[in-house]
């Protein structure tokens, strides 16, 4: 029985956070990995529908959800969290959500440059969720961040703070923002400890124990391969690896561990924030596929940028991200268009392209080619099986199976958990 790896294929808001509480029913533990609050994962349960951000997906079907080491978190913005989704109803402990000990923390100085950064680019911004998550991923790197459990050594957090301080508060003052006082993030720090710390441990050990007990464990995957911090289109990227290598190095497990990885991918296209979309529709046809689809940001309210599917892109990202079965989500949003195109390559100065070029110029330079292909006027919403497919849905589906080089393997047709049709089971391998 193989574990599962899910993450977006796209430029994320694929409809992950439905896949991963569906798959959840078949899993013991589901684990974040990488990212931070900057997701946002609406599940969609009855009459009831949770906004997660930073919660792993499975906690809504009563299973154990693990953050991992390769997950940056916001103290403040956890608790909270745990408090909204309590209020819904849905108590969160620490029995059901155990925390990398070794995760680095995001401060509040860490939202308060990532904002300033951004007003400084002007123009050339990036659109980023603005939580702090690529100056909490620096921090890491530089080796000067304060992780989880820096928090039970209240001696050694001043020293800490100084050093990270140094740094910060030169960056903020030259960018003519407020700067932070060591006494007060020391004084805000421990009165969060005592409410993290009984969540904190070495995960690593559980999901070992839990490998060899043979339970299933299944990966939720945040932001998507075009917005990785290598594979993607930088600089309009996150500042995480999000294809499904991370898994392992994010949790503390080994690669093959991961087991299956399953893409999540619109059956359209879309993109919060700045940066290249070459199958973009400025026009009527995008402002339908954005108010059918309720393209709406979950974190920020922005509204999606939408657009044709792109089969070239997603090819890519079926290759770098080691995509083997793709899941088709929001097939519904097209029923009634008379016709549909799919990007199938790129011309740029005159060559086919059948893959991204790696520069932004060259990206935002890109031409889409597209085929076209027959609509269907029959409602999809809701559809159960592939035999409730019209015909033209079926060799929709098949199409991009063909373009993008991997199978279709579930289908979902509404935001309901149950309205997902399944052709194979991830967990079988
Ligand atoms: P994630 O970030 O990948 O988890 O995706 P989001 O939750 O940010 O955005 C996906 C949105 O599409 C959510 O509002 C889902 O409820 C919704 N959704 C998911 N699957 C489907 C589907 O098959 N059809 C429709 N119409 N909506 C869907
Ligand atoms: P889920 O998990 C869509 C985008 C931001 C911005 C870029 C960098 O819901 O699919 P960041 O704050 O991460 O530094 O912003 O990445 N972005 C997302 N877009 N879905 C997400 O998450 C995203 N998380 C970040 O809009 O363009
Ligand atoms: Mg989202």
């Amino acid at each position: 029985m193989a574990n599962v790896a899910v993450i977006g294929a796209q430029w994320g808001d694929e409809g992950k956070g439905k896949v991963v509480d569906w798959l959840a029913s078949r899993a013991d533990i589901v684990v974040r990995f990488q990212g931070g609050h900057n997701a946002g994962h609406t599940l969609v349960v009855g009459n009831q529908t949770y906004k997660l951000s930073l919660l792993p997906s499975g906690l809504v079907r009563g299973k154990l959800g693990i953050i991992g080491n390769g997950v940056v978190i916001d103290p403040e913005a956890l608790l909270s969290e745990i408090a909204r989704v309590g209020a819904q109803g849905l108590a969160v402990t620490p029995a059901t959500l155990r925390i990398a000990d070794a995760a680095p923390l995001i401060l509040p100085l860490h939202a308060a440059l990532d904002r300033a950064r951004e007003a400084a680019r002007g123009e050339r911004r990036i659109g980023t969720t603005g939580r702090g998550i690529g100056p909490a991923y620096e921090d890491k790197v530089a080796r000067r961040a304060i992780r989880v459990a820096d928090l039970a050594e209240p001696a050694t957090l001043s020293d800490k703070l100084d050093e990270l301080l140094l740094h910060h508060n030169t960056l903020l003052a030259g960018l003519g923002a407020a700067t932070f006082d060591r006494r007060e993030l020391l004084q805000r720090l421990l009165a969060l400890a005592p409410q993290v710390l009984p969540f904190a441990e070495p995960v690593w050990e559980r999901l070992d124990e839990a490998r060899r007990a043979g339970r299933r464990i299944l990966f939720e995957g945040a932001q998507a391969v075009m917005l990785d911090v290598d594979h993607g289109t930088y600089p309009f990227v996150t500042s995480s690896n999000t294809v499904a290598a991370t898994a392992a190095s994010g949790s503390g497990i080994g690669p093959a561990a991961v087991g299956f990885v399953l893409g999540i991918a619109k059956a359209y296209c879309t993109r919060v924030g700045a940066g290249p979309f070459p199958t973009e529709l400025t026009d009527a046809t995008g402002t339908l596929l954005g108010d059918r689809g309720l393209e709406f940001g979950t974190v920020t309210g922005r509204r999606r940028r939408c657009g044709w599917f792109d089969a070239a892109l997603v090819r890519q990202a079926v290759k770098v991200g080691g995509i083997q079965g793709l899941a088709l989500t929001k097939l519904d949003v097209l029923d009634g268009l008379p016709e549909l195109k799919i990007g199938v390559g790129y011309r740029l100065d005159g060559a086919l392209l059948r893959r991204l070029p790696a520069s932004p110029q060259a990206q935002a330079a890109a031409e889409p080619v597209y085929e076209t292909l027959p609509g269907w006027p029959d409602s999809t919403r809701g559809a159960r099986s592939w035999a409730d497919l019209p015909a033209p849905a079926v060799k929709y589906v098949r199409r991009i199976e063909e373009l993008v080089e991997a199978p279709v393997t579930l289908l979902s047709t509404s935001p309901e958990r149950d309205d997902t049709i399944l052709m194979r089971d991830p967990f079988e391998g």
